[in-house]
Protein backbone atom coordinates (compact mmCIF):
# COMPACT_ATOMS: atom_id res chain seq x y z
CA UNK A 1 0.00 0.00 0.00
CA UNK A 2 1.40 3.63 -0.93
CA UNK A 3 2.32 5.73 1.98
CA UNK A 4 -0.80 8.79 2.53
CA UNK A 5 0.88 12.27 1.99
CA UNK A 6 -0.23 14.94 4.44
CA UNK A 7 0.61 18.70 4.38
CA UNK A 8 0.98 20.16 8.27
CA UNK A 9 0.23 23.92 8.27
CA UNK A 10 1.77 25.43 10.90
CA UNK A 11 4.63 23.02 10.24
CA UNK A 12 7.33 25.87 11.67
CA UNK A 13 5.59 26.42 15.21
CA UNK A 14 5.85 23.95 17.73
CA UNK A 15 2.96 21.86 17.36
CA UNK A 16 3.62 21.24 13.49
CA UNK A 17 7.38 20.01 14.73
CA UNK A 18 5.71 17.56 17.00
CA UNK A 19 3.06 15.98 14.38
CA UNK A 20 6.50 16.20 12.18
CA UNK A 21 7.53 13.81 14.69
CA UNK A 22 5.36 11.69 14.96
CA UNK A 23 5.12 11.06 11.32
CA UNK A 24 8.79 10.66 10.97
CA UNK A 25 7.86 7.25 12.81
CA UNK A 26 4.64 6.65 11.16
CA UNK A 27 4.55 3.16 8.68
CA UNK A 28 1.28 4.68 6.86
CA UNK A 29 1.52 8.37 6.92
CA UNK A 30 4.54 10.75 5.57
CA UNK A 31 4.51 14.24 5.79
CA UNK A 32 5.37 15.85 2.21
CA UNK A 33 5.10 19.39 2.49
CA UNK A 34 3.98 22.35 4.86
CA UNK A 35 2.24 25.47 4.34
CA UNK A 36 3.79 28.42 7.10
CA UNK A 37 4.13 31.80 7.02
CA UNK A 38 7.57 31.70 8.46
CA UNK A 39 10.93 30.23 7.22
CA UNK A 40 12.67 27.05 7.91
CA UNK A 41 14.68 24.59 6.80
CA UNK A 42 12.56 20.84 6.39
CA UNK A 43 13.84 18.03 4.46
CA UNK A 44 10.24 18.54 2.44
CA UNK A 45 9.13 21.90 0.80
CA UNK A 46 7.58 24.82 2.87
CA UNK A 47 5.17 27.17 1.11
CA UNK A 48 3.99 30.31 2.22
CA UNK A 49 0.25 29.82 1.02
CA UNK A 50 -1.90 27.18 -0.07
CA UNK A 51 -1.80 28.24 -4.14
CA UNK A 52 1.85 26.86 -3.78
CA UNK A 53 1.55 23.59 -3.62
CA UNK A 54 2.52 20.91 -5.98
CA UNK A 55 2.60 18.03 -3.80
CA UNK A 56 -0.74 15.41 -4.24
CA UNK A 57 -2.11 15.41 -1.03
CA UNK A 58 -4.43 12.76 1.03
CA UNK A 59 -4.94 15.20 4.48
CA UNK A 60 -3.97 18.35 5.51
CA UNK A 61 -3.76 18.79 9.42
CA UNK A 62 -3.69 22.40 10.63
CA UNK A 63 -1.79 23.73 13.95
CA UNK A 64 -1.47 27.57 12.57
CA UNK A 65 -4.09 30.05 13.27
CA UNK A 66 -7.45 31.04 12.16
CA UNK A 67 -6.02 33.46 9.57
CA UNK A 68 -5.51 30.52 7.20
CA UNK A 69 -9.03 28.87 7.79
CA UNK A 70 -10.26 29.95 4.46
CA UNK A 71 -7.70 30.09 2.00
CA UNK A 72 -7.23 26.52 3.43
CA UNK A 73 -10.66 25.59 2.99
CA UNK A 74 -10.85 26.87 -0.27
CA UNK A 75 -8.00 25.11 -1.56
CA UNK A 76 -9.09 21.92 0.06
CA UNK A 77 -12.43 22.08 -1.56
CA UNK A 78 -10.95 22.17 -4.64
CA UNK A 79 -8.51 19.27 -4.47
CA UNK A 80 -11.33 17.14 -2.15
CA UNK A 81 -9.10 16.55 0.56
CA UNK A 82 -9.84 15.91 4.35
CA UNK A 83 -8.95 18.90 6.82
CA UNK A 84 -7.74 18.24 10.70
CA UNK A 85 -8.32 21.97 11.96
CA UNK A 86 -6.39 21.98 15.64
CA UNK A 87 -6.10 26.09 16.37
CA UNK A 88 -8.34 27.95 18.84
CA UNK A 89 -9.76 31.40 18.75
CA UNK A 90 -12.34 30.95 15.80
CA UNK A 91 -14.51 33.60 16.06
CA UNK A 92 -18.64 32.23 15.53
CA UNK A 93 -18.37 33.62 11.98
CA UNK A 94 -15.18 31.72 11.20
CA UNK A 95 -17.57 28.38 12.84
CA UNK A 96 -20.57 28.92 10.95
CA UNK A 97 -18.08 28.79 7.86
CA UNK A 98 -16.05 25.82 8.97
CA UNK A 99 -19.69 24.35 9.50
CA UNK A 100 -20.51 25.59 5.56
CA UNK A 101 -17.36 24.14 4.24
CA UNK A 102 -17.88 21.26 5.60
CA UNK A 103 -21.09 19.61 3.11
CA UNK A 104 -18.32 20.02 0.81
CA UNK A 105 -15.13 18.15 1.91
CA UNK A 106 -14.50 16.31 5.09
CA UNK A 107 -13.55 18.27 8.24
CA UNK A 108 -12.39 17.32 11.58
CA UNK A 109 -12.35 19.89 14.38
CA UNK A 110 -11.76 20.01 18.07
CA UNK A 111 -9.93 22.37 20.22
CA UNK A 112 -8.39 19.69 22.43
CA UNK A 113 -7.34 16.05 21.12
CA UNK A 114 -6.28 14.75 24.27
CA UNK A 115 -8.21 11.37 25.01
CA UNK A 116 -8.04 12.43 28.74
CA UNK A 117 -9.60 15.84 28.14
CA UNK A 118 -12.03 14.33 26.38
CA UNK A 119 -13.31 12.16 29.27
CA UNK A 120 -13.19 15.10 31.52
CA UNK A 121 -15.85 16.51 28.99
CA UNK A 122 -18.34 13.23 29.49
CA UNK A 123 -17.75 13.30 33.24
CA UNK A 124 -18.59 17.13 33.87
CA UNK A 125 -21.54 16.79 31.33
CA UNK A 126 -22.43 14.02 33.82
CA UNK A 127 -21.82 15.75 36.98
CA UNK A 128 -23.70 19.05 35.57
CA UNK A 129 -26.47 16.76 35.10
CA UNK A 130 -26.68 15.37 38.38
CA UNK A 131 -25.85 18.81 40.60
CA UNK A 132 -28.04 20.86 38.26
CA UNK A 133 -27.89 24.45 39.75
CA UNK A 134 -27.67 23.35 42.96
CA UNK A 135 -23.39 23.68 42.77
CA UNK A 136 -22.17 26.97 41.10
CA UNK A 137 -19.51 25.51 38.42
CA UNK A 138 -16.32 27.88 37.90
CA UNK A 139 -13.29 26.89 35.23
CA UNK A 140 -9.65 27.41 35.79
CA UNK A 141 -7.64 27.13 32.72
CA UNK A 142 -3.84 27.31 32.92
CA UNK A 143 -1.34 28.07 29.83
CA UNK A 144 2.11 28.61 28.76
CA UNK A 145 2.89 32.50 28.71
CA UNK A 146 3.34 32.83 24.60
CA UNK A 147 -0.57 31.51 24.32
CA UNK A 148 -2.45 34.50 22.36
CA UNK A 149 -6.18 33.59 22.59
CA UNK A 150 -8.11 33.43 26.15
CA UNK A 151 -9.83 31.56 27.64
CA UNK A 152 -8.61 28.43 26.11
CA UNK A 153 -10.79 26.63 23.45
CA UNK A 154 -10.75 23.94 26.43
CA UNK A 155 -11.89 26.11 28.72
CA UNK A 156 -15.17 27.24 26.50
CA UNK A 157 -15.50 23.51 24.93
CA UNK A 158 -16.31 22.96 29.41
CA UNK A 159 -18.55 26.05 29.77
CA UNK A 160 -20.84 24.73 26.24
CA UNK A 161 -20.44 21.81 27.94
CA UNK A 162 -21.84 22.45 31.50
CA UNK A 163 -24.42 25.48 29.85
CA UNK A 164 -26.02 22.77 27.77
CA UNK A 165 -26.06 20.10 30.46
CA UNK A 166 -27.87 22.82 32.88
CA UNK A 167 -30.42 24.11 30.13
CA UNK A 168 -29.01 26.66 28.59
CA UNK A 169 -29.63 29.59 30.69
CA UNK A 170 -26.10 30.33 32.21
CA UNK A 171 -23.86 33.34 31.41
CA UNK A 172 -20.14 33.22 30.69
CA UNK A 173 -18.30 36.01 33.08
CA UNK A 174 -14.60 36.28 31.85
CA UNK A 175 -12.60 36.77 35.19
CA UNK A 176 -14.39 39.29 37.77
CA UNK A 177 -13.01 42.66 39.25
CA UNK A 178 -14.44 45.23 41.43
CA UNK A 179 -18.03 45.40 42.70
CA UNK A 180 -19.55 42.77 40.89
CA UNK A 181 -22.28 42.07 43.22
CA UNK A 182 -23.19 38.37 44.03
CA UNK A 183 -22.54 35.50 41.62
CA UNK A 184 -25.67 34.92 39.30
CA UNK A 185 -26.77 32.25 36.76
CA UNK A 186 -23.61 32.15 35.17
CA UNK A 187 -20.11 30.32 34.61
CA UNK A 188 -17.08 31.63 36.14
CA UNK A 189 -13.98 31.07 33.74
CA UNK A 190 -10.58 32.22 34.57
CA UNK A 191 -7.16 32.31 32.61
CA UNK A 192 -3.61 31.78 34.09
CA UNK A 193 -0.81 32.56 31.66
CA UNK A 194 2.94 32.01 32.78
CA UNK A 195 5.78 29.99 32.07
CA UNK A 196 5.87 26.84 30.04
CA UNK A 197 2.66 25.75 31.52
CA UNK A 198 1.39 22.76 28.80
CA UNK A 199 -2.26 23.12 29.63
CA UNK A 200 -4.51 22.51 32.85
CA UNK A 201 -8.37 22.15 33.10
CA UNK A 202 -10.09 22.48 36.41
CA UNK A 203 -13.86 22.49 36.66
CA UNK A 204 -14.86 23.08 40.10
CA UNK A 205 -18.59 22.54 41.19
CA UNK A 206 -18.98 24.75 44.88
CA UNK A 207 -21.92 23.71 46.82
CA UNK A 208 -23.38 24.61 50.33
CA UNK A 209 -20.59 22.65 52.62
CA UNK A 210 -18.82 20.66 49.78
CA UNK A 211 -16.87 21.09 46.63
CA UNK A 212 -16.04 18.61 43.93
CA UNK A 213 -13.28 19.31 41.53
CA UNK A 214 -12.47 17.93 38.31
CA UNK A 215 -9.40 18.25 36.54
CA UNK A 216 -7.51 17.69 33.67
CA UNK A 217 -3.41 18.32 33.35
CA UNK A 218 -1.04 18.01 29.98
CA UNK A 219 2.09 17.33 30.71
CA UNK A 220 3.42 17.51 26.73
CA UNK A 221 2.06 19.00 23.54
CA UNK A 222 2.86 15.20 22.36
CA UNK A 223 -0.36 14.31 23.25
CA UNK A 224 -2.32 16.95 20.83
CA UNK A 225 -0.26 15.99 18.34
CA UNK A 226 -0.70 12.42 18.11
CA UNK A 227 -4.62 12.84 18.77
CA UNK A 228 -4.44 14.99 15.59
CA UNK A 229 -2.27 11.91 13.80
CA UNK A 230 -5.05 9.86 14.84
CA UNK A 231 -8.02 11.76 13.71
CA UNK A 232 -5.88 12.55 10.55
CA UNK A 233 -5.39 8.58 9.52
CA UNK A 234 -9.10 8.31 10.28
CA UNK A 235 -10.90 11.26 8.17
CA UNK A 236 -9.43 10.09 5.34
CA UNK A 237 -12.08 8.79 2.90
CA UNK A 238 -15.15 9.67 5.04
CA UNK A 239 -18.12 11.39 3.61
CA UNK A 240 -18.78 15.27 3.98
CA UNK A 241 -19.43 16.46 7.33
CA UNK A 242 -17.93 18.13 10.42
CA UNK A 243 -16.42 15.19 12.69
CA UNK A 244 -15.16 15.44 16.43
CA UNK A 245 -13.30 13.67 19.16
CA UNK A 246 -16.47 11.93 19.39
CA UNK A 247 -16.59 10.52 16.25
CA UNK A 248 -12.51 9.50 16.94
CA UNK A 249 -13.26 8.20 20.32
CA UNK A 250 -16.35 6.03 19.18
CA UNK A 251 -13.94 3.85 16.57
CA UNK A 252 -10.69 3.81 18.68
N1 LIG B 1 -6.61 21.35 19.25
C1 LIG B 1 -5.61 21.06 20.08
O1 LIG B 1 -5.58 19.99 20.75
C2 LIG B 1 -4.47 22.01 20.23
C3 LIG B 1 -3.34 21.69 21.02
C4 LIG B 1 -2.28 22.58 21.07
C5 LIG B 1 -2.34 23.77 20.37
N2 LIG B 1 -3.46 24.07 19.63
C6 LIG B 1 -3.55 25.29 18.83
O2 LIG B 1 -2.73 25.12 17.67
C7 LIG B 1 -2.27 26.41 17.24
C8 LIG B 1 -0.75 26.39 17.07
O3 LIG B 1 -0.14 26.18 18.33
P1 LIG B 1 1.48 26.22 18.50
O4 LIG B 1 1.75 26.13 19.95
O5 LIG B 1 2.11 25.24 17.58
O6 LIG B 1 1.77 27.71 17.97
P2 LIG B 1 3.11 28.27 17.25
O7 LIG B 1 2.98 29.76 17.28
O8 LIG B 1 4.32 27.62 17.79
O9 LIG B 1 2.94 27.76 15.73
C9 LIG B 1 1.99 28.29 14.82
C10 LIG B 1 2.62 28.25 13.43
O10 LIG B 1 1.59 28.60 12.49
C11 LIG B 1 2.13 29.57 11.58
N3 LIG B 1 1.03 30.42 11.08
C12 LIG B 1 0.30 31.30 11.79
N4 LIG B 1 -0.59 31.92 10.97
C13 LIG B 1 -0.41 31.39 9.74
C14 LIG B 1 -1.02 31.62 8.48
N5 LIG B 1 -2.00 32.51 8.31
N6 LIG B 1 -0.57 30.89 7.41
C15 LIG B 1 0.42 29.99 7.56
N7 LIG B 1 1.05 29.75 8.73
C16 LIG B 1 0.63 30.44 9.80
C17 LIG B 1 3.15 30.36 12.39
O11 LIG B 1 4.10 30.98 11.53
C18 LIG B 1 3.76 29.28 13.27
O12 LIG B 1 4.90 28.67 12.67
C19 LIG B 1 -2.79 27.42 18.29
O13 LIG B 1 -4.00 27.97 17.81
C20 LIG B 1 -3.04 26.54 19.51
O14 LIG B 1 -3.99 27.09 20.40
C21 LIG B 1 -4.50 23.21 19.55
Amino acid sequence: MRMLNVLVCGVCGKMGGNVCDILRENKKMRVVCGVDKRRKILPFPVYSDFTEVKEDIDVVIDFSSPAVLKEELEWAITKDVPVVLAPTGYSAEDLGYIERRSEHIAIFKTANFSLGINLLLKLVRKASETLGDSFDAEIVEKHHRMKTDAPSGTALMLADCIKEACGGTKKYVFGREGRTGARGNEIGVHSVRGGTIVGEHEVIFAGEDEIITLSHCALSKKIFADGAVKAAEWIIGKPSGLYGMDDLTENL
